[in-house]
Parts: structure tokens; sequence; C-alpha cells
């Protein structure tokens, strides 16, 4: 079972963090949503201004995107299962975060990992992938296969964002991607 309090006490202590600059410009800090004992967690970039708004991560046209596709390919709802990102706060203009700012957050979301233990975490895009599998090759190369990270299994896939651009072909890989996910999940179950 997850430490419910553990993850909440996370939370309260990064809602007040100023450990880099991009604690000047938020609103408030996007920790994560979800269930704190979900079998599948999903890793995106940072936080955008409608995020920054809610409070909540990917709730703007990326999330709707997200929202729909692990609803179609795995039958899942936000709720069942945990969304996190790299960054807990928002870029300025929605720029790409910066090395000492992901490197400055990178323990929030190594402690959300170690706490929720997901049996598959699917990493949305280059920022999470590079991260979490400590590797400087793109998502291009690496989604759709299946990387171990600890305990769990972790899965590249593309970043909905990506996705809205990109259209057509890059929809239906991420979809297989959220279709191989659900097998692990299924698989960690067994
Ligand atoms: N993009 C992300 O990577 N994360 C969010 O929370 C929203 C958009």
């Amino acid at each position: 079972m997850p430490d419910v309090d553990v993850l909440e006490r996370l939370r309260l202590t990064a809602a007040t963090c100023t450990r880099c600059p991009l604690a000047e410009g938020r609103t408030q800090v996007v920790f994560g949503v979800g269930d704190p004992g979900a079998d599948l967690l999903f890793v995106g970039e940072g936080p955008g201004r409608e995020e920054d708004l809610a409070g909540e991560p990917f709730v703007g046209r990326s999330g709707k995107l997200l929202d729909r596709l692990m609803w179609e390919e795995i039958g899942l709802t936000r709720a069942e299962c945990y969304i996190a990102n790299v960054v807990k706060c928002r870029p300025p203009n929605n720029r790409d975060p910066a090395p000492n700012e992901i490197e400055a957050c990178r323990p929030y979301l190594a402690e959300q990992i170690s706490i929720i233990d997901p049996s598959v975490i699917v990493t949305l895009g280059n920022f999470s992938t590079k991260l979490l599998l400590e590797t400087t090759r793109g998502i291009r190369e690496l989604r759709g296969q299946v990387f171990e990270r600890g305990r769990a299994r972790l899965l590249p896939t593309y970043h909905p964002a990506y996705v809205l651009r990109a259209g057509g072909e890059a929809m239906a890989e991420m979809r297989a991607d959220l279709v191989r996910a659900k097998r692990l999940v299924a698989a960690g179950r067994a």
C-alpha cells in the first residue's frame, strides 16, 4: 500500500518550494494528481498556463487528448492512474525547462515514484524519458520500447502536445504504445 500521508507531506513541502527560479513566476506548484496506489504513472514535462492556474497537470488541450487516449486504449480515467511532471512549476512563456530547474525538481519526482511504486511508468516526450532513463537518446528512437527502471517497467511515448501537432501516424503510434502499457499493467498484476 502506498503511504498516502508521506505523499501528502511531500506535496505540502513542494507547495512552498523555492529551490529554483521557476518559483518566482508560478501561480502555484502543480504537484501531481491521481491515485497514490496506481499501477500506472504518467510523467510529462511541466505545467503550462492552464495547469499553473488549475494546480493540476494536463488540464489543457494536451491533457484532453491524454485523457481520451488513456480511456480509449487503456480503459482508465486520470483518477485511476497518477500523473506528474518533471518540473512542478510553469516555465515562463511555456519554454522548455532548463537543466538547473530539472535538477532542482528531480528529488520530488524521485520521491513520488518511490512512494507510489507503480509497476509501469509511461514517459511523455523527451524530457521525462531522458531524465528517467538517464539517456541522451531521443523519443523517436525510444518510444514503444520497454525498459527496466528499478521495480517498474518504463515505456516512453510521445508527448500529447506533439501528437496534437503531428497527428496521423504519431497518434497511431501513441495509441499503440498505450495498448502496450495496458498489457504491462495487466502482466504486473498477474
Ligand atoms: N504538458 C506537460 O508536460 N505537462 C502538463 O501538465 C501540461 C502540459
